[in-house]
């Protein structure tokens, strides 16, 4: 027992181990407890409903959405017709609340994960980069986001195919990536959980980690070079505005800035008369000459008033027909992301007053009369299409964003269904399957050269980051389980859209 190694008995070694062993340990109880006692349990308001202008939450049912599961809250169409307002009380009934169906993450016992993956010198050091070797304009890059340069970008040129969508939610301390008090340019009020009478945060200090691939670090100063001359174009529902809402906020750093020009005018996202707003916003960045821009279409479909003299008109919803704004501008746009989703049910179709065409007469096959099939039918047509315009724009980059998962839980959304959670990972921070969780989309792009942006099983995971009950004025018992907090989730999709432009 009289062993030496390099001049230290081994009974000091056992000392230093278990001294560090102590350290650790205290260290780890006490980030557990910081972590624990900053969640302030959820209390129960009186809130009145407040939507900003006609943003309003539609809800509707989907009876029978044997899909993903269908989202019930969209904002409202085109023109200043309050389809919202219209959808009200107008929905159909669920019954039963819809199943999780996306396996559960296996659950790691985290404190000690999070702690070590937060450690920035240690993941340097595992990832082998040599520090600050990589960096781009350092200096400006952390002035504009608040971003501290990871070393990992180096190694970020990553494997083909790398599968982002796999992978580990980390905490993070140098999230969020943008303030929700500041960035009150771009957020609509009712997104931004800052503003509201929601006290829990940690929801906010999250980063996504993929599992085979180390993903590029999110600067403005990096998206805005990428995207020198260049559009990037949002088309989608209200879960599509908010990801475009997300990436302003990114890329002005949630700073308020005046000279990015409001270019809407050029896509013809104007305010008609007598509406409240416009069916988008488009936005440029001069210093890059950069677009952002957004389009609502829900369906994805193109919509045509059937009868344009009468104003309770009903459209024709051509569900083999792009939308005319995607024929008339996809020639301008360097990087497409579609998504569609939550309007596929009865009720949004009926309050919508949207009938099913195909071929230009109303659709009689059957088989598409059915939600399911027609949301798969319009699915496949618009990724059809987009993949037939490709070979024409060699620049363009298409991708197909796939369902947001919302989180009712004990109901659904008319009835008492709920998102109360505040515990950020508290069904598992993994996504360990290879498969997406949306097989809707991710087959429709299979074969194609529309790429997958790949969100559903992550966004899984964190049934904490929704709206709730929280809003600044709201009615009681409105939940919000589908549209998420900002700054939150959405952020990491536009990371992931990032890492693949
Ligand atoms: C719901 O969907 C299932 C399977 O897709 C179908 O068998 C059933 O008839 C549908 N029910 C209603 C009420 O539409
Ligand atoms: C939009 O609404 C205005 C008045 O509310 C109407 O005059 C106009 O025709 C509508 N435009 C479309 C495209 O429906
Ligand atoms: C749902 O429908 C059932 C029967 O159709 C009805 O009794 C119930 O009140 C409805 N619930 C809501 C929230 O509309
Ligand atoms: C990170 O690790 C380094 C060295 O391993 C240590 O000095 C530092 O205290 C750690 N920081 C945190 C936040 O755990
Ligand atoms: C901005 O970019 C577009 C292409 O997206 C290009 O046509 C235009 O000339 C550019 N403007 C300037 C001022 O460089
Ligand atoms: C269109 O709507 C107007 C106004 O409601 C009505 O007078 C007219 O008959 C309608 N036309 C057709 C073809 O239904
Ligand atoms: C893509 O399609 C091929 C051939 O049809 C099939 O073998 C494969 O499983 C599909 N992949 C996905 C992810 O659906």
């Amino acid at each position: 027992m009289k062993r030496v190694i390099n001049g230290l008995k081994v009974q000091q070694i056992s000392f230093i181990l278990l001294g560090l062993v102590c350290a650790m340990m205290l260290v780890l109880t006490w980030k557990r407890t910081t972590f624990l006692t900053s969640f302030i349990p959820a209390q129960s308001h009186v809130l009145e409903l407040h939507r900003d202008e006609a943003d309003m939450m539609d809800i509707s049912g989907g009876k029978n959405s044997s899909e993903q599961n269908e989202n019930k809250y969209e904002s409202v169409g085109s023109n200043g017709t309050d389809w919202a307002t219209a959808e009200r009380g107008n929905s159909e009934n669920t019954t039963s609340p819809n199943k999780e169906n996306i396996p559960r993450a296996f659950l790691r016992t985290g404190a000690e994960e999070h702690s070590v993956e937060n450690n920035k010198s240690k993941e340097k050091r595992k990832l082998g980069a040599p520090v600050n070797s990589a960096i781009e304009e350092p200096s400006v890059q952390s002035v504009q986001t608040g971003y501290i340069q990871e070393a990992t970008d180096k190694k970020v040129h990553t494997k083909k195919g790398c599968n982002y969508a796999k992978g580990n939610w980390i905490f993070d301390d140098s999230r969020p990536l943008y303030s929700g008090y500041d960035c009150q340019q771009w957020l609509s009020p009712m997104w931004s959980c800052r503003l509201t009478q929601r006290k829990d945060f940690d929801y906010e200090k999250l980063r996504w980690q993929p599992k085979d691939c180390d993903m590029i670090q999110f600067t403005a100063s990096k998206f805005l070079k990428r995207m020198q001359d260049k559009t990037l174009a949002f088309v989608g529902d209200s879960l599509g505005r908010q990801q475009f809402q997300s990436l302003m906020c990114m890329v002005t750093g949630g700073k308020e800035t005046s000279d990015v020009a409001d270019v809407g005018h050029e896509y013809g996202l104007v305010k008609a008369l007598g509406s409240s707003r416009p069916d988008g916003w488009a936005y440029r960045f001069p210093s890059t000459n950069t677009t952002i821009l957004y389009y609502w279409s829900a369906s994805l479909c193109d919509l045509e008033p059937i009868n344009v003299t009468n104003p309770t008109t009903d459209f024709a919803m051509h569900l083999d027909r792009p939308p005319a704004f995607l024929c008339r501008y996809l020639h301008r746009f360097d990087v497409l992301v579609l998504n569609t989703g939550h309007h596929w049910n009865r009720g949004k179709l009926k309050a919508n007053r949207w009938i099913m065409y195909v071929g230009g007469v109303p659709n009689t096959d059957r088989k598409i009369a059915n939600i399911g099939g027609a949301k798969h039918f319009a699915v496949h047509s618009i990724v059809k299409w987009v993949n037939a315009q490709l070979p024409k724009f060699p620049g363009l980059k298409a991708f197909f964003r796939t369902v947001s998962p919302r989180h009712f839980f004990n109901g659904d959304w008319n009835t008492g269904g709920t998102c109360d959670n505040t515990t950020p990972l508290s069904s598992g921070m993994e996504v360990l399957q290879d498969e997406s969780s949306d097989p809707l989309i991710s087959g429709a792009v299979n074969g194609t050269r529309v790429k997958l942006l790949d969100i559903t099983a992550l966004s899984q995971l964190r049934d904490e980051g929704h709206i709730s009950r929280y809003s600044i004025k709201a009615t009681p018992g409105v939940q919000d389980c589908l549209h998420w907090c900002l700054p939150g989730v959405p952020d990491t999709w536009n990371e992931i859209l990032f890492a693949q432009i």
